[in-house]
């Protein structure tokens, strides 16, 4: 379970920017508060900028909040950030940092071994999800030298490898082909069915309907939003989530 408790994130504005707004500061997530329990996935949607990644960055305890928190299991990302560490997968589409020279097996192990996963654990584990992903062929192939979808599939394995109880992605099918975003979506799914408290961030509507359970808008760091599809739509009166997705938009435009 994961809840997020008035979380809040403020960057210092600073150079040129300062001196023409007279701004000091910069809200990206203003006093968020939501709730994800096990086995669910929760699609946070919002324009560029919304502050979807610096919320699931917060929640990996790659940043610090300026004020509010959240906790996983229980467990708070300020004061118990090794164990929030542990229990937390998180996945960044797109660019997805593996170290070009090493093979895209001793790029899973080398982050098991940050884990602290043993190597007879992992190496079962990286089989185990190569197969699944249908990358067992490159696991001995230099990162550098793989295909982007293979490499988006190296990673997803990467993020998972000491088996966290919450995932957090982050645009996953970014880049990706038709296959290997249908085999992404299955993989969430298949995670979501074993039990594992999801967030995922995606700018594709269509992907967001498919996948999630749950759905937060986003505006300027604040929840616009919030429901299964049918409330959305329902409670803003509107035909699908795309409709609902620019009346809120246009409303917090205006404000
Ligand atoms: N390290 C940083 N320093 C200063 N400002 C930042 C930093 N990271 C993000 N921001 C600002 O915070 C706001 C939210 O950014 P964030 O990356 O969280 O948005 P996003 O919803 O993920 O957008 P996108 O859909 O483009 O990925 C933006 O205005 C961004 O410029
Ligand atoms: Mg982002």
């Amino acid at each position: 379970m994961l809840e997020l408790k008035a979380l809040t994130k403020r960057f210092p504005v600073t150079g040129k920017h300062r001196k023409q707004t007279g701004q000091t500061s910069l809200t990206a997530v203003d006093g968020l508060s939501l709730q994800v329990s096990g086995g669910r996935i929760y699609g946070l949607l919002g324009a560029n900028g919304a502050g979807k990644t610096t919320t699931l960055r917060m929640v990996a305890t790659m940043l610090t909040p300026s004020e509010g928190t959240a906790t996983v299991d229980g467990c708070d990302i300020i004061t118990r950030a090794d164990e929030v560490r542990r229990k937390t997968g998180l996945l960044f589409g797109g660019d997805v940092g593996l170290y070009d020279r090493l093979t895209a097996y001793e790029n899973i192990q080398y982050f098991a071994r940050l884990n602290d996963v043993p190597d007879e654990v992992s190496s079962a584990r990286i089989h185990e999800l190569a197969e699944q992903f249908r990358f067992t062929e490159h696991l001995q192939k230099a990162a550098g030298k793989l295909s982007k979808g293979t490499r988006q599939k190296v990673s997803f394995a990467r993020a998972i490898i000491h088996d966290p109880q919450l995932m957090l992605f982050d645009e996953p099918t970014l880049g990706l082909d038709v296959t290997a975003k249908k085999e992404a979506e299955d993989f969430i799914l298949h995670c979501r069915d074993k039990g594992k408290t999801i967030v995922l961030s995606d700018h594709t509507l269509s992907v967001v309907e498919r996948l999630c359970d749950r759905i937060g808008i986003l505006g300027k760091g604040k929840l616009l939003g919030e429901g299964t599809i049918d409330e959305l739509t329902r409670q803003h009166e509107c035909k699908s989530l795309e409709e609902v997705f620019f009346k809120l938009a246009e409303e917090n435009a205006a404000l």
